[in-house]
């Protein structure tokens, strides 16, 4: 498979996925057992993701979208970070879980805490797929996280590059 000429090498494979998002599926139900939960998706990489786990979750779940612009130019992402989408829910004292595709340098996920956090909600927890550990500016790690993968470029299961690849069924990384 290609995408702009560029190769692309599996990385996850659909089956592997599913079997992580039921696992963290199975630990985020277990956390918020009994409580209602509002999960916060953060558009666009993260809609199958979310899709799939808030299928997995057990009790009462609500779902919202955010969708933020990180001044993205093809395989870059810069810390400057803007909210294009705000969420349509008020969270004070609510239990929000944040869901995004991948966290990278941590920006994102960092500003969106802390710009989240400040409308008080009782519980405030962020859940990723993706993890490029080593590619982290900021002291963030995200609270449920599914796998640590290599500084390598994902596309495939939500994640683009540059609005192609996001309805791949398994994970790839672009060969460079
Ligand atoms: P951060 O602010 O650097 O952590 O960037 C997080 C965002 O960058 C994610 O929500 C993705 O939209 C995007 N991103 C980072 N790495 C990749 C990748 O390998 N493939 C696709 N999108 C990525
Ligand atoms: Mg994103």
């Amino acid at each position: 498979m290609e995408i702009k000429g560029k190769e692309l090498e599996i990385l996850i494979s659909e089956s592997e996925i599913k079997e992580k998002v039921k696992e963290l599926a199975k630990q985020i139900s277990k956390d918020f057992k009994g409580k209602e939960l509002l999960v916060v998706g953060i558009l666009k990489g993260s809609f199958i993701f979310l899709a799939d786990l808030v299928r997995e979750l057990e009790g009462k779940v609500f779902i919202d979208f955010m969708q933020v612009s990180s001044y993205h130019t093809e395989m870059e992402s810069f810390g400057e970070v803007i909210f294009v989408k705000e969420l349509t829910t008020d969270i004070k004292d609510k239990n929000v879980l944040i869901v995004d595709d991948i966290i990278d340098t941590g920006k994102t996920l960092k500003a969106l805490v802390e710009a989240l956090s400040l409308r008080e909600p009782k519980i405030l927890k962020t859940c990723v797929l993706l993890d490029k550990k080593e590619r982290r500016e900021v002291d963030y790690d995200a609270d449920y996280t599914g796998f640590i993968i290599p500084d390598k470029f994902v596309v495939g299961y939500g994640l683009d590059w540059a609005e192609e690849g996001r309805t791949l069924k398994d994970i790839y990384y672009v060969k460079v």
